[in-house]
């Protein structure tokens, strides 16, 4: 891939961030090939994707579709959820992925592990990307977020390949930028997120009534998964984190919640599981966390 060309992509899972992403880089002019099942993949095939975006506007935009990776491609986004990825690879063979960059966007920080133990150390380059977008039906995708926000990593991985993605995504729609410390990056919004899911999930409340309600767990909890992050190598700063969350609308909710209260898999083991993994890891004491866990499992979630 050179800055003059525009890279291959395709697109493994091509739901609110995954068709977001194609449809944005379809419309710029790259080929663009969405991995799905039968059913998603027809649905793409006869109708393209459709984005409402008040930031993108409103567009359809062609893409080819398969069920597995067929065909040389530059660039490989993993947008499924945690819970799907490893049925979800299947569809992506390492020899057809050959040494395409292969650049996950699920939350979590233990993906990259997942992918580097199955496909080469030197392609993987995670991503985190701030936006809220949905997948509302097969190919409909509706980008409600005034913003769109790429950070790309990737330890080991040539920093011209990520400039070079980094460019793509850029002139596609999302802001995006290449940091050069992975572990930083994915605890960055690791730290963010998992006070935010596991609270408004175990209460089922909005972001608004969680910190003026529950405000001791949330100040806890803020506290422990920095302390984890800070164990894992990552810097972390409690007090912006809430300064944050007080300068979000009250009725914030977190996607972990929408999928709580849909009755879909939560990403529990990626978020809440993964923050106690690491701290057994590093001896860190997060009280409050094991027990929003376990009040979730109990929840049958
Ligand atoms: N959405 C956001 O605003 C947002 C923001 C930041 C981070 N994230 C993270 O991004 C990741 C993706 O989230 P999302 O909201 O985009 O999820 P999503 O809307 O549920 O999309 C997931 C897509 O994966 C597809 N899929 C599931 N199993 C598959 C398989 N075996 N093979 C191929 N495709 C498969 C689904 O196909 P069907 O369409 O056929 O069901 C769907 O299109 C998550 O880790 C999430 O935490 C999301």
């Amino acid at each position: 891939m050179t800055h003059d060309e525009k890279p291959t992509v395709a697109v493994l899972g091509p739901g609110g961030i995954g068709g977001l992403l194609a449809g944005l880089l379809s419309r710029a002019g790259h080929r663009v090939i969405c991995l799905a099942g039968d059913g998603t993949a027809a649905a793409l095939r006869a109708s393209g994707i459709r984005v409402r975006s008040g930031l993108f506007g409103d567009f359809t935009a062609a893409v080819e579709t398969d069920t597995e990776l067929r065909v040389p491609v530059d660039v490989c986004l993993v947008a499924v959820k945690q819970t799907a990825l490893e049925a979800a690879l299947d569809r992506v063979p390492p020899a057809a992925l050959g040494d395409a960059l292969l650049v996950p966007f699920l939350n979590g920080v233990e993906h990259p592990a997942t992918l580097r133990a199955r496909y080469r150390e030197d392609v993987v380059a995670p991503a985190v990307i701030r936006v809220e977008s949905t997948r509302v039906a097969p190919g409909e995708i509706v980008h409600g977020s005034p913003f769109a926000e790429i950070d790309l990593t990737g330890d080991g991985v040539a920093k011209e390949r990520l400039e070079a993605l980094a460019d793509a995504l850029g002139s596609a729609g999302p802001t995006t930028r290449v940091l050069p410390d992975e572990t930083a990056a994915l605890w960055a919004k690791m730290s963010f997120l998992a006070p935010l899911a596991l609270l408004t999930t175990r209460y089922a409340l909005p972001l608004g009534d969680v910190r003026t309600r529950h405000r001791e767990e949330l100040t806890a909890l803020v506290e422990e998964t920095a302390a984890v992050s800070r164990a894992s190598g990552a810097p972390a700063d409690p007090a912006q984190a809430l300064a944050r969350y007080d300068a979000f609308p009250a009725t914030t909710r977190s996607s972990m919640q929408r999928d709580a209260e849909a009755g879909r898999p939560l990403e529990l083991d990626a978020i809440g599981d993964a923050l106690l993994r690491a701290a057994a890891r590093h001896g860190v004491p997060v009280p409050v966390a094991t027990r929003l866990v376990r009040e979730l499992r109990n929840a049958g979630h």
